[in-house]
């Protein structure tokens, strides 16, 4: 099988195809690989992870990270990537992986994963972009587009509600539609309209007891029906459960190879008319058409290994956030000499990327001691010393002696924390958000042979330093930087690049403060989303609660004054656009990026609705002095809040505020606009209530219609007793005592209107 222009006829092949043929293309045919039809020129080709690189097993294949894989780059997981706030560098990333998937003759690669960090907790945070769901899919929509336009699919993961390891494979998610609709699936929707992934791999979990792999509702109403979804959906590996059922829900393809099984089970359902054969017709098609799709390219011989790391070298900069900065410690000043010590194994021995399916094996891997030691070669000393073990828990008394000998002859130390892989993989959840005590020992001691501390962190998913943090005078978020992520770190560190990267989510002050608390990961194979909307700044912002660094914090080498703002509606009515303008200056002395966010918060409103909520955003990279104007647009969706009576989005009309600012909890500016927005009603039905009643004119004169004559019954209009009662449903009122119309009345009433 070799990566090779083929032009697959795809009706005329469904037309030759028998039944059995078409339910077998419906399994794969290996662990990465689809069935072909030799017979008539189908070949077979291969999906494989993902996401942040490519990991094509050559060997003994398994998903869960254990074989090894060809050299591929690793860029940074989306933690790291997200941190960027910069679509156009993910679209470019998704290129290069697009070339390197081409040059490896892959087909698909199996990502990006747009899951809602709902808990700190979750093992697989690192995969994941944000806590918010514009952020994540506008990033994961640009690494679709990149990766697409080089003639590879991808496959947009886990849909739906996969936001914990724990019991992933039989959990039931728990969620309220209008959740689903404003978070946990805002999302994917966005990539499906905006990149059109080839495929969408379902996730393993039940949503409200249903499997997604067997949810009609969520593979074909919702993600054909209402999005337009055209590709093909996947199963997450061994995500299946009723094969038969599955298909008829929409999942088209089985992954990996069941050995025959599914197709077995498919074929039994059609004979026994439990299964349409229109329904396997219309799967078959769709694989042939993702075979056919893949196959229409032109190979590559190879890709450019340099470049690429170039490229993550760039990335794993662009992430770095930021936190603190006291007194201008950094960047390091390299000319003033002195000794620069480096203290911490993960400075020697990067962690740069998570473990299980996504663990790829770079082409090279740079640490940051290295580079530093590069850096600064004759221009300033540099020491290290380990300080703990990579993944131990205890403290290692040799180790920490000579952290603090060599902390204590230095001008500055560089600490290098981070979470043990063992802490966060895919398969499992985290146990808490701390660090190891072994290391949380270290800095204190370190801290107290040297005042200059720099704390730079390597974890995946937010780690608490609100207990620790004043031992530091600069806190660096590195998180899992991919293989240039050491060359990354210390182009921030000595001021190379000014830090540009913003928090995708809030790092708590406690662990005790997340919403999910008591709530996660469930019991007895059910987790509950009890906090509803509420995730991430959505709770923080909601309860007020203070946090060490909020959604969308991070600090710049530089400094941006933010003026002028202007909010215009661009069109009104039920689906409203809004300009939003602004002048941004850079008042510093150096170049840097700024990333302006705009929240938006409906103060009144007639349902609950998250205190603000992220609406857009922009990147803007600044010469020192330089001013640029940011123009935005708000679309309806900006304003728009699920209502599930009306299965639908709706913007009630009124004031909303514009929030423009640096963070979620560092807004610079503000405007009011007022919309006309939709009139949304719930149709009157059985159980409308006689305020909803009162609320429609004509069905307000039939009810006072009715009423009329029956002495109770008038002293329910306009009435004390009247207000009382605008909770009760009509139809109860049908049976009290003075009540001369009936439930057949309402019944025929609500038919005939
Ligand atoms: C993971 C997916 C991955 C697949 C194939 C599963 O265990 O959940 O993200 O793409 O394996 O390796």
């Amino acid at each position: 099988m070799t990566d090779t222009y083929v032009d697959l006829d795809e009706r005329a092949i469904l037309a030759a195809l028998t039944l059995e043929e078409k339910a077998s293309l419906l399994d794969g045919s290996d662990f990465w690989h689809l069935q072909g039809i030799e017979r008539l020129g189908v070949p077979s080709v291969m999906v494989t992870d993902g996401p942040h690189g490519l990991r094509k097993q050559a060997d003994e294949a398994d998903h869960v990270g254990l074989g090894n894989s060809v050299p591929a780059t690793c860029f940074p997981p989306a933690a790291g990537l997200a941190s960027s706030w910069d679509p156009a560098l993910a679209q470019r990333i998704g290129q290069a992986l697009g070339d390197e998937c081409r040059a490896n003759d892959v087909a698909v690669l199996l990502g990006p994963g747009v899951n809602m960090k709902r808990s700190p907790l979750c093992g697989r945070n690192f995969e994941y972009f944000s806590e918010d769901p514009l952020l994540a899919g506008v990033m994961a929509a640009a690494v679709v587009n990149g990766v697409q336009s080089r003639q590879v699919g991808t496959s947009l993961k886990h849909f739906a509600a996969n936001n914990q390891e724990d019991d992933r494979l039989r959990v039931s998610a728990e969620v309220d539609e209008r959740t689903l609709r404003e978070i946990y699936l805002a999302a994917f929707e966005r990539v499906v309209k905006e990149a059109q992934p080839w495929t969408v791999m379902c996730s393993y979990n039940r949503i409200n007891g249903t499997y997604a792999s067997e949810d009609r509702w969520l593979l074909t109403e919702v993600l054909r029906g209402e999005w337009g979804f055209q590709g093909l959906v996947v199963s997450d590996w061994g995500a299946v459960n009723r094969r038969d059922v599955g298909v008829a829900a929409g999942l088209d393809l089985e992954m990996p190879s069941s050995g025959g099984a599914g197709t077995k089970l498919i074929l039994e359902a059609v004979a026994a008319g439990t299964l349409s054969e229109t329904d396997v017709d219309r799967a078959a098609g769709r694989v042939l058409s993702l075979i056919a799709q893949s196959t229409k390219r032109q190979p590559l011989e190879a890709f450019d290994t340099a470049a690429h790391h170039a490229l993550a070298r760039e990335a794993a900069a662009a992430s770095v956030v930021l936190l603190r900065n006291d007194d201008g410690i950094l960047p390091l000043d390299t000319e003033q000499g002195g000794t620069v010590a480096v203290i911490g194994e993960f400075a020697r021995t990067p962690r740069y990327q998570g473990a299980g399916s996504s663990q790829v094996n770079p082409t090279r891997v740079e640490s940051a001691l290295d580079c530093l030691r590069a850096e600064l070669d004759g221009k300033r000393q540099v020491s290290f010393a380990a300080g703990f073990e990579l993944d131990g828990d205890q403290s290692d008394p040799a180790l920490v002696a000579e952290a603090i000998r060599v902390a204590a002859a230095a001008d500055v130390a560089l600490v290098f924390l981070g979470l043990p892989a063992s802490y966060e993989s895919e398969g499992w959840d985290r146990e808490h958000m701390n660090l190891p005590a072994a290391q949380l020992d270290l800095l204190a001691k370190v801290a107290a042979a040297n005042p200059n501390v720099v704390v730079v962190l390597a974890n995946g998913s937010a780690v608490l330093v609100s207990g620790w943090e004043h031992q530091a005078r600069a806190l660096v978020e590195g998180w899992l930087g991919g293989q240039a992520g050491g060359a990354g770190l210390v182009d921030v560190l000595l001021g190379k690049v000014s830090p540009a990267g913003r928090l995708a989510e809030t790092i708590p002050v406690a662990y005790e403060h997340n919403p999910a608390l008591g709530n996660f990961p469930g019991d007895n194979q059910k987790v509950y989303y009890g906090e509803g909307l509420l995730i991430g700044y959505r709770w923080y912002d909601a309860r007020q609660l203070p946090v060490s660094y909020p959604f969308g914090h991070g600090l710049s080498y530089t400094s941006f004054d933010y003026a002028d703002l202007t909010v215009d509606v661009v069109e009104d009515g039920p689906e409203p656009r809004v300009a939003v303008s602004l002048t941004v200056t850079n008042t510093g002395a150096r170049a840097g990026a700024e990333v302006v966010q705009v929240y938006v918060s409906d103060p009144v409103a007639s349902v609950h609705r998250p205190t603000q909520e992220l609406r857009a955003f922009a990147k803007v990279m600044l010469e020192p002095g330089e001013t640029r104007r940011v123009e935005l647009e708000l679309d309806d969706r900006a304003f728009a809040y699920w209502h599930p009576g009306v299965s639908g989005w709706v913007v009630e009309g009124g004031e909303f505020q514009v929030l423009v600012g640096a963070s979620s909890r560092h807004i610079r500016l503000t405007a009011s606009v007022i919309l006309a927005g939709s009139d949304a009603r719930v149709p009157l039905h059985i159980d409308s209530t006689f305020g909803e009643f009162q609320a429609v004119p004509e069905a307000a004169d039939w009810l006072t219609a009715q009423l009329e004559g029956s002495p109770f019954g008038e002293r329910l209009v306009g009435t004390e007793l009247g207000r009382m009662l605008l909770t009760v449903p009509v139809r109860r009122l049908a049976r009290f005592p003075g009540i001369s119309f009936t439930e057949a009345d309402l019944e025929t009433f609500l038919l005939e209107r």
